[in-house]
């Protein structure tokens, strides 16, 4: 039997893609932090879709931690066929306002982890002719954004390594598509960042089930850079086409309501 295996599944994006994936009637395994609601998005999904999920508590920044996720599938005979690797955070603020143990913290899950879980579950993905890996990058990849630039630089890792990777799989079974969304209202968090840009932000702002309905629908026909919603695309490409230094003065003076947060 084969299986969708989607990491921070437990609420926001995850949590939606968890059911986006299960409404076309895939098997999942939903990874997340140790915690109640993996467990209840496993039971309600199996109860409304008829599919099978299985969880896996586990906190992916900790040393060997996405060998212990192939090595669960492994043992319990779960082939995996897509891989989603989705968990991830991000902070808003001046650099050197942010605690650095928090920055390496982010670096482990946004890139460190997703390398790993990507590296382990590739050859088992290369033996389905129906393969998927897609990776949650943001809007804000090719737009580096001040006030968050940790994050902004881990989402572009992963927007770059999803690209060349593709490239490489080409000639295999395995299709790569890269997620990139605007702002989404998922955590307190995020809703605080949205906030703080008035009117703008909450134009952007969008839902994860919609998000979640764009993406699974477009990574199953193979597309390589996923934007959900016209007006992010727009803004990607017109700032895209503006000189670099005039972009980073625009995206400062946009973002500068993050500076203090
Ligand atoms: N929200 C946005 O505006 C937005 C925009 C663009 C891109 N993204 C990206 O989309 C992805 C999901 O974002 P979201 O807003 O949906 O996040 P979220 O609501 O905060 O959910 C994060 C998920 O990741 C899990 N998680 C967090 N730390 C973990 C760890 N160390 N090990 C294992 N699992 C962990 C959480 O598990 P627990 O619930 O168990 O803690 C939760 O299931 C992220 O990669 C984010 O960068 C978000």
């Amino acid at each position: 039997m084969q299986y969708t295996l989607i990491t921070g599944a437990s609420m926001g994006i995850g949590k939606a893609l968890a059911e986006e994936c299960a409404k076309e009637g895939m098997h999942l395994l939903l990874v997340a932090l140790p915690g109640p609601e993996l467990d209840q998005v496993c039971q309600d999904l199996v109860a409304r879709y008829g599919i099978q999920a299985h969880p896996f508590a586990i906190d992916l920044t900790l040393e060997d931690a996405p060998r212990k996720v192939y090595d669960w599938s492994q043992t319990n005979g779960y082939e995996v066929n897509i891989l989603i690797n989705n968990a991830g955070f991000g902070t808003g603020g001046l650099f050197e306002n942010t605690p650095l143990a928090t920055y390496i913290n982010m670096v482990r899950l946004n890139n460190q982890a997703l390398v790993e879980m990507t590296y382990h579950f590739l050859p088992e993905l290369k033996r389905h002719n129906n393969a998927h890996l897609l990776c949650l990058s943001s809007m804000e990849a090719t737009l580096p954004l001040p006030y968050k630039a940790v994050y902004t630089g881990t989402k572009n890792f992963i927007y770059s390594f999803c690209l060349a990777i593709r490239e490489e799989l080409r000639p295999s079974t395995v299709r790569v598509s890269i997620l990139c969304p605007g702002p989404v209202l998922t955590n307190p968090d995020g809703l605080k960042r949205i906030e703080s840009q008035g009117g703008k932000g909450q134009i952007l702002m969008t839902m994860p089930e919609k998000v979640a309905k764009i993406a699974v629908k477009k990574m199953l026909q193979n597309k390589a850079i996923i934007i959900p919603g016209a007006l992010p695309i727009a803004i990607v490409r017109v700032l895209n086409l503006l000189p670099i230094l005039w972009r980073m003065r625009i995206l400062e003076r946009v973002f500068r309501p993050y500076r203090d947060m």
